[in-house]
């Protein structure tokens, strides 16, 4: 196991933005974890893992930093793997793809690592990864074993999770176990940016690697590259709205605002708010709105987690003076 000391927390996610912390792991098995732990335990320094770093803004944290890279994709029954938390999500969604399988291709070019996308539930285009997700192999912190969790228990929600609250980390995810399938994404199911895409350009099958290709297409015509950007992927969840409020927004916005959901219920895009705005573009504290995607922000000269907070406090005033709606960030937030 590679052991660091004294790492910039910028130098391991994609904002770049963090202070330096005085351990690092990098771990590829499950031995290695539990020695990573113990050595932790033993200095007294909280432990926090990162996969890509793709989701996490980091500002002071004096613990320990677990860079997970338990990787292998392995079946294990009919259209069922077994993978490593620490594989880059995307690598997974071209692997099942190139196999023919159906059920992540439209999550491909998502950044970061199969354990981050469970923390989350991580998602695009119609597929998050709840809909594959069988169970979840974990370590478990307070008991101290390994213990395996199923995918109701680990109650995957809109971007959330049992694993998500960072108060509260327990488990730290060494594998899932996911279910593919052999039937490809019906014409109905297709998100609707996606099925006007495949409409334009004439695609005629809706086979995996034709939606994998499109999606791929989509995701660079407006989200920036993490290799040119600092950036963590979208900046404020979609608020969602219930009850009164939402039968309010329905009639008083248009419908490119929103989308519905069960129990009436409605997901404002949080894109669609700043756009309205005017914000695509907008810079201040170092930060600046994607000028072709008002929801993904860039570290352009940030200089850390202070900086960011502000920016996020004025872009989210601005949005709750117009809209009356509060935004709360997406990516997570690493402190002591
Ligand atoms: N929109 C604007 N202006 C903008 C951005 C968006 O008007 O500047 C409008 C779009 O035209 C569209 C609507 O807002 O009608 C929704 O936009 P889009 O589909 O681009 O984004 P989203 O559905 O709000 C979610 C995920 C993305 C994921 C896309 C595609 C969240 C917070 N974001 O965005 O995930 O790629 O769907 O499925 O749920 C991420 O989580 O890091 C991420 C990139």
């Amino acid at each position: 196991m590679k052991v660091s000391r004294d790492v910039a927390l910028s130098s391991l996610t994609t904002m770049r933005v963090g202070g330096r912390v005085p351990l690092v792991f990098e771990i590829t098995n499950e031995n290695d974890l539990t020695e990573a732990v113990a050595t932790a335990r033993a200095q007294s320094l909280p432990v926090f893992v990162l996969g890509g770093g793709t989701n996490v803004l980091a500002g002071q944290f004096h613990g320990a930093i677990i860079l997970n890279r338990i990787r292998g994709i392995r079946g294990i029954g009919e259209r069922i793997f077994r993978v490593g938390a620490g594989e880059v999500l995307d690598d997974v969604c071209a692997h099942f793809t190139e196999m023919g399988l159906s059920g992540m291709e439209c999550m491909s070019g998502i950044l970061g690592t199969v354990g981050g996308a469970v923390v989350q539930n991580s998602g695009a285009y119609g597929q998050d990864i709840s809909q594959v997700l069988l169970e979840i192999e974990a370590y478990d912190m307070e008991a101290d074993r390994f213990v395996k969790i199923s995918n109701a228990e680990a109650r995957l929600g809109y971007r959330s999770s049992i694993f998500k609250d960072v108060s509260e980390r327990r488990y730290i995810i060494t594998s899932v176990t996911v279910a593919l399938r052999s039937e490809f994404v019906g014409q109905d199911e297709l998100y609707f940016s996606l099925k006007n895409y495949l409409e334009k350009t004439s695609a005629t099958n809706r086979s995996p690697s034709t939606l994998r290709d499109a999606v791929l297409q989509l995701r660079a015509e407006k989200l920036p590259s993490i290799e040119e950007c600092a950036t963590a992927g979208s900046f404020f969840k979609n608020p969602i709205l219930s009850g009164d409020a939402a039968a309010n927004w329905r009639e008083k916005y248009p419908p490119e605002s929103y989308s519905a959901m069960p129990d009436g219920q409605i997901k404002l895009f949080a894109g669609w708010l700043l756009d309205q705005c005017g914000l695509k573009g907008y810079e201040s504290y170092g930060m600046q709105l994607y000028p072709k995607n008002a929801l993904i922000a860039i570290n352009k000269s940030a200089n850390d987690l202070a900086d960011i907070d502000k920016f996020t406090a004025d872009v989210a005033a601005k949005v709750s003076s117009k809209f009356a709606v509060e935004l709360e960030r997406e990516p997570d937030t690493l402190t002591d």
